[in-house]
């Protein structure tokens, strides 16, 4: 599993931030064509992106291209540019507003068809398919499971707020007049459920108030408490804070280091199923958690400061 704890968005109408992206410290970046990208401008960027692609130095980074969306004019020409022009130099594409299941079906067709006559490895670039509207919820079940490149889903919070009525223009926070609980649970719960069904990763959406990195944090811990795997940084600054949010504490990681090694021992040396840990019961599903945990740490280049005593 790549790691995506921030993932960086670039437009692709920008070689500045092109060349900037390449320097910053995000575990993905996806250059954009969509979006944040002006319709007059899309062309220009996919030769852009093609260039950044092939003459960059992305090294420790997994490189993604967001294309335009399927009711577009746009995302048969996006496909065949960038993978005809860069696909060795990709990882995988990312197609936004996914509303059912076709959609990655037909970009995994023509992806098939672009690698076959590049002499490309037949299924090595991958897909994120981002949901953002209701209709993408509702079918996300069917989407996560519609074709072996899928590698994420990803929230897409600004459209999906539109696409519901949400009422508040402040991406990301709760809706004035809402008080109890978070506005966002089902959401965020759903996609965990379509995309762990399938054993993809999940990924959060953008928070656009770039200056207030105390609530980008509050926003990205919500997410990182449920189980996801990271969030979109819009801007250098919230990257060191999606980093650290999306990596385990050294407590936790050095507690589930120590249950895995502990339950390693008692089990094969001593033969014992359910065992104490200190003041810890743990047993198989114990040792489950713990590797979770143990994976996002070592991950995250997290090393060991305690070790297991029987
Ligand atoms: C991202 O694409 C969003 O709509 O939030
Ligand atoms: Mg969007």
């Amino acid at each position: 599993m790549r790691s995506r704890r921030s993932v960086l968005a670039v437009p692709g109408s920008n070689p500045k931030f092109l060349q900037k992206a390449q320097t910053l410290p995000a575990d993905e970046v996806f250059l954009d064509l969509e979006d944040s990208v002006a319709p007059l401008a899309k062309e220009e960027a996919r030769a852009n992106i093609v260039t950044a692609l092939r003459e960059g130095d992305w090294s420790g980074k997994t490189r993604v291209v967001r294309v335009n969306d399927l009711t577009t004019q746009w995302t048969y020409r996006d496909v065949i540019e960038i993978v005809e022009g860069a696909g060795e130099f990709l990882d995988c594409l990312m197609l936004p507003k996914v509303q059912d299941s076709t959609e990655i079906v037909w970009l995994d067709t023509l992806l098939t068809q672009i690698e076959k006559t590049m002499g490309y490895d037949v299924g090595r670039i991958g897909i994120e398919a981002q949901i953002e509207n209701a209709r993408g919820l509702v079918n996300a079940d069917a989407i996560a499971g519609s074709s072996k490149r899928l590698e994420t889903l990803v929230f897409g919070p600004a459209d999906f707020m539109a696409s519901i009525n949400m009422r508040t223009l402040v991406v990301g926070e709760q809706p004035p007049g809402y008080e109890e609980g978070d506005a966002y649970h089902y959401i965020l719960m759903r996609l965990l459920m379509a995309a762990r069904m399938h054993d993809l990763q999940v990924i959060d959406g953008p928070y656009l108030q770039i200056k207030d990195i105390e609530g980008y944090r509050r926003v990205a811990m919500r997410s990182a408490a449920l189980g996801f795997d990271g969030k979109w940084v819009l801007h250098p600054s919230q990257i060191e804070a999606a980093n650290e949010v999306f990596s385990p504490s050294q407590e936790d990681y050095d507690h589930a280091e120590l249950i895995l090694e502990a339950y390693d021992h008692y089990t094969s040396v001593e033969k014992r199923g359910a065992v104490m840990l200190g003041d810890e019961m743990i047993d198989e599903a114990s040792r489950k958690m713990a590797l979770v945990v143990a994976a996002k740490g070592r991950a995250a280049g997290l090393a060991r400061t305690k070790r297991f005593t029987p």
